[in-house]
């Protein structure tokens, strides 16, 4: 079993009967989702899943999970999900699949998150791993130059050499080679009031639960959220 895999089933230990549950996305995520497959098919346990990509509705409806979309519920009791990096005060980086939308969404009206990961992904400060900015395509040249003038060293997210990457929702993702950045916050914020940028990869003071998978087994640690 590889470390994505056995995070992955830990996770979904806690899940439990009659639960709204965030599926997140990406290859962490993916085992999870196979996890609650199996106890829904072999154990009966009945719950509605709220995907955050195409990609996630597509395994979790194949594996005979109901889903709903997040305004149909009136709640969400945890959200599961991987993450990118995952600095020492347990802010993330994420996007990396280029679903951070759906995923800060689901995220935000959550109960209680929680990020699985493998151990390479815990760092002392985020900005190792670029960070994803979604834009909307109209004006994301003068976005992308407006980036390159404040250093930020940007790179449209390509699917090729010649088509850019497009999200679910219709938008491009500018992906930020930052190497370190000093206060995620401060960041945040800029982002956050920067014309053109519909969301961003910081996830701040969102995880309660970080589970890392270690060679020997899965180490769960409670974040706590300021
Ligand atoms: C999807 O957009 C991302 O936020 C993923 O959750 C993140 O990239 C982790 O993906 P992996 O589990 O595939 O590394």
């Amino acid at each position: 079993m590889n470390l994505k895999q056995t995070v992955g089933i830990e996770a979904a230990n806690y899940v439990k009967d009659g639960m709204i549950v965030g599926l997140g996305t990406g290859s962490t995520a993916y085992y999870m989702i196979e996890e609650l497959g199996r106890r829904v098919k072999e154990e009966e346990l009945s719950i509605v899943g709220v995907p955050t990509s195409i990609a996630s509705r597509k395994q979790a409806l194949d594996l005979g999970i109901p889903v709903k979309s997040i305004d149909e519920v009136s709640h969400v009791d945890l959200t599961i999900d991987g993450a990118d990096e995952i600095s020492a005060d347990f802010q993330g980086i994420k996007g990396g699949g280029a679903a951070l939308l759906f995923e800060k969404i689901v995220a935000t009206y959550s109960k209680q998150v929680i990020w699985i990961v493998d151990e390479a992904k815990m760092v002392q400060k985020l900005g190792g791993f670029p960070l994803p900015v979604e834009v909307v395509p109209y004006g994301e040249e003068q976005l992308f130059r407006l980036f390159e003038a404040k250093g930020y060293q940007p790179t449209f997210r390509m699917i090729n050499t010649f088509e850019k990457k497009i999200t679910d929702c219709g938008h491009s993702i500018i992906d930020l080679h930052l190497d370190t950045i000093e206060d995620p916050f401060v960041l945040a914020k800029e982002l956050d009031h920067t014309v053109g940028v519909v969301e961003h990869g910081l996830f701040l003071n969102m995880a309660d639960t970080v589970i890392v998978g270690k060679a020997d087994g899965p180490l769960t640690i409670q974040a706590s959220k300021k």
